[in-house]
């Protein structure tokens, strides 16, 4: 159990804290989903993407799934060896590929037929030979929030089978690229376990007429996307997700890569907040705490359900309210019509499910500084980032004020 009384006043709030312990448990368990075949866990450091968190990661074994050049960076900061880095994404700019192709990552996953050019382009400029691996976006409904659905062709993310192909073709016939993987990511928050698997076949069927024309590939990289419980979901177990992967791969010496993010952290993860005010009109109660949409903004964003947890020592009967932050936005709230009892100034509000893009997906907004990270593993809890101050805020501003 965590104290979270005693972290709030040694820390203050708004706060994030993770449990190390509950990630490295997930880890384990969806690495060893995919024993009997090699396999490479590699973290999608967009869920969370704090320096300790990746290094913890790391340690585990992990690589990293990295969507920004920054991503990159951190990854090495964190000790992700290079040879476990992933770049995925579909706009890199010209900087951006040559920096991952100098440190000579794992794979640069190619989204389109104009990024296989230049990616070409800037490894001819150094001389030398990219990785490149190229995301298949096979069509398939993913069933989940459309915002986070990504394998439909309405979706902005990687190719269609036919141009593939063609870039398969084209990267094997260059004298700067080495097509070694293939990529699929159909969405994120999945529940069902079907369009996964037709995914997969779809994309292991386009590495076997592959191997009809000489291009073999080693890596075959399956995205992240398992689901959590936010709620009452039924999810995916790690166990049965690996076996409708490998079921598809018969006959094929390929290395699975996996790029779980929310699997691995969000459950991980709680917002603290104090609540500050109750107040109430004729037709709501509303509870008004110290923690905004800018610190945790997937309620307002994708209308997303986080459970909620009052510490408190009031005893009344509970009674519907929203739970709404400072900012000045109508859309600033962490839930509506919540059944809490009725909370004092001080008492806290925990936000469970947190640990996913929690933190990475807050901003500044009516200048308010980001809330501290605070990791625990072994009943032992220190910082991994300090709140940002006013200071912090205005820093890159203040020598262009004019006086
Ligand atoms: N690999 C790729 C290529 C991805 O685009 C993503 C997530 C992942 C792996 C990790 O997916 P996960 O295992 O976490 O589902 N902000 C949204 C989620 C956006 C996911 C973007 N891509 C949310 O708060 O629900």
């Amino acid at each position: 159990m965590i104290n979270f009384k005693e972290l709030a006043n040694k820390y203050k709030t708004p706060l994030y804290v993770y449990d190390l312990d509950y990630m490295a448990t997930q880890y384990k368990e969806l690495k060893e989903a995919f024993k009997g075949r090699k396999s490479i866990m590699a973290y999608a450091v967009k869920s969370n993407s704090n320096l300790s968190v990746v290094k913890h990661f790391s340690d585990l074994g992990s690589g990293a799934d990295c969507v920004s050049i920054g991503e990159v960076r951190r990854a090495f900061l964190a000790g992700v060896p290079a040879y476990k880095i992933i770049f995925s994404g579909v706009g890199k700019s010209d900087d951006e590929i040559r920096e991952a192709i100098e440190k000579d990552i794992l794979y640069i996953n190619v989204e389109s037929e104009s990024e296989l050019g230049r990616v070409e382009l800037i490894a001819k400029e150094l001389n030398t030979i990219c990785r490149i691996s190229i995301r298949v976006n096979p069509n398939i409904d993913p069933k989940t929030h459309p915002y986070i659905s990504t394998g439909l062709h309405g979706n902005k993310f990687g190719v269609d089978l036919d141009s593939a192909k063609r870039m398969y073709i084209k990267a094997n016939n260059s004298d700067h690229l080495d097509p070694v993987g293939i990529h699929f990511h159909i969405g994120s928050q999945l529940t069902e376990l079907q369009p996964i698997y037709e995914s997969a076949e779809i994309v292991a069927d386009l590495v076997r007429s592959l191997q009809t024309i000489k291009i073999e590939l080693k890596f075959f990289d399956i995205g992240g996307g398992l689901g959590i419980k936010y709620d009452d979901e039924v999810t995916i177990k790690p166990y049965d997700y690996a076996q409708a992967i490998l079921g598809t791969l018969k006959g094929l010496d390929l290395t699975v890569i996996c790029e779980p993010g929310r699997f691995l952290t969000a459950n991980a993860g709680y917002f603290v907040s104090k609540v500050l005010y109750e107040k109430k009109n004729d037709s709501k109660r509303f509870v008004i705490i110290d923690g905004a949409m800018n610190d945790l903004l997937r309620p307002s964003l994708y209308n997303a359900y986080h459970k909620i947890e009052a510490i408190t020592d009031s005893n009344t009967t509970e009674s519907k309210a929203d739970i709404v932050g400072p900012v000045c936005e109508s859309g600033d709230f962490f839930a509506k019509d919540y059944l809490l009892p009725d909370l004092e100034h001080n008492d806290l509000v925990v936000v469970h499910s947190s640990g996913a893009y929690g933190f990475g997906m807050g901003s500044n907004y009516n200048t308010r500084g980001r809330s501290a990270e605070v990791a625990i593993s072994g009943g032992e809890d220190r910082l991994i980032r300090k709140r940002e101050e006013f200071e912090d805020l205005v820093s890159l501003e203040l020598e262009y004020l004019k006086k």
